[in-house]
């Protein structure tokens, strides 16, 4: 009978063999059987027509079955004889991550986040006014000069910015514009705090510890009656939670245009644990960032009254910070992008 005909095919030759004894065009079943269909008395036509017919769909969907599972079993036989097996997962393709310098960056935004920080940006292409004029740094400061910065050939006084400082001109104008009502942001809010991280452009040959473009993270905050106090209070804690519970930091004092008093941060070297080594150069520490009170001019500047408001403003580097978190001791492996590296960099997460 035909399911047990069906069954025994075990080939494609043997099941076409089966297809035209059933359902061929002469000779088979299903001619026969429009033979007998054709003899029948009138009467009986329509019923004997209608179970001849059910008969063959029910063949011709067997043979269909039967043939896709028949050439399915050849097509795997073939991938198997050619050695590929097609039981194995399929290739994995490589996927696109964030740089380690990035995945740093927003981490340290995430320690931020929860003391109200927000982040702000602005142009890598910077105007003298934002990055110079605004800070108060002179006319004759040496960072103006072209030997230390990149300047656009043509016109409008352009520049690569220098540092992510430009940014805190930039906000500090619009935050302290009067709106329509006689009132700054800065006066409606009560104060002010933001992150702006970014690349920044010196003229610096470049070597294991220098780049002409490299990675800072700005931190400011305005608020009234703002000291040293807050500012060593901040980032105390945010390098704990970047570093670890023992992180140690020091402040020294030092000079920046823009801030007064102004300091230095150092963190204990992690490599050598501060007993001193290549990266600390021996004396235990590793400075990490700029820092100070916003000078009043600064405040002026921007529009905004020295006299009722202060703050405080920080900026760090951010490929320094990297190679200490991940021991990285040649800040070009972060820009020559060989994923061998890029993928042992999990710990900046
Ligand atoms: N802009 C300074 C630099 O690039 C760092 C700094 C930022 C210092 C903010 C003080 C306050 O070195």
């Amino acid at each position: 009978a035909f399911p047990e005909a069906l069954a025994a095919c075990a080939d494609l030759d043997a099941l076409l063999r089966l297809k035209g004894a059933y359902v061929g065009r002469e000779g088979s079943h299903a001619a026969r059987l429009m033979e007998l269909l054709k003899a029948a008395p009138k009467e009986q036509k329509r019923e004997l027509g209608a179970a001849a017919n059910a008969l063959k769909t029910q063949w011709e969907e067997g043979l269909r079955t039967r043939q896709a599972e028949l050439e399915e079993a050849r097509k795997r036989a073939a991938a198997l004889a050619s050695g590929w097996d097609p039981t194995l997962p399929p290739p994995v393709p490589a996927q696109g991550a964030l740089h380690p310098l990035n995945r740093l960056m927003d981490r340290l935004v995430d320690v931020f986040r929860p003391l109200g920080y927000h982040v702000e940006e602005g142009p890598e292409a910077e105007t003298e006014e934002h990055n110079f004029d605004g800070l108060n740094i002179p006319e004759d400061h040496p960072a103006r000069g072209s030997a230390d910065t990149f300047y656009f050939r043509q016109g409008g006084g352009l520049l690569l910015r220098t540092h992510t400082s430009p940014v805190q001109v930039r906000v500090l104008k619009r935050i302290g514009a009067k709106g329509p009502d006689g009132l700054s942001e800065l006066e409606r809010s009560g104060g002010i705090r933001f992150l702006a991280p970014g690349r920044v452009y010196r003229k610096d040959e470049i070597d294991p510890t220098h780049s002409p473009m490299f990675h800072q993270v700005e931190g400011m905050l305005v608020g009234k009656g703002i000291g040293m106090h807050h500012l060593k209070g901040t980032l105390s804690y945010a390098m704990k939670a970047l570093f670890g519970p023992g992180a140690d930091v020091r402040f020294r004092p030092s000079y920046f245009p823009f801030v007064e008093p102004g300091a230095e941060m150092d963190v204990r070297c992690p490599l050598c644990g501060g007993s001193g080594c290549r990266v600390c150069k021996g004396s235990g520490w590793v400075e990490l960032l700029g820092a100070g009170l916003i000078h009043p001019n600064v405040l002026a500047y921007a529009g905004i009254d020295p006299a009722v408001w202060s703050g405080f403003a920080f900026g760090m580097g951010v490929e320094r910070t990297a190679m200490m978190v991940s021991q990285t001791p040649d800040l070009r492996l972060f820009f020559e992008n060989d994923q061998r590296f890029l993928n042992s960099m999990g710990g900046l997460d």
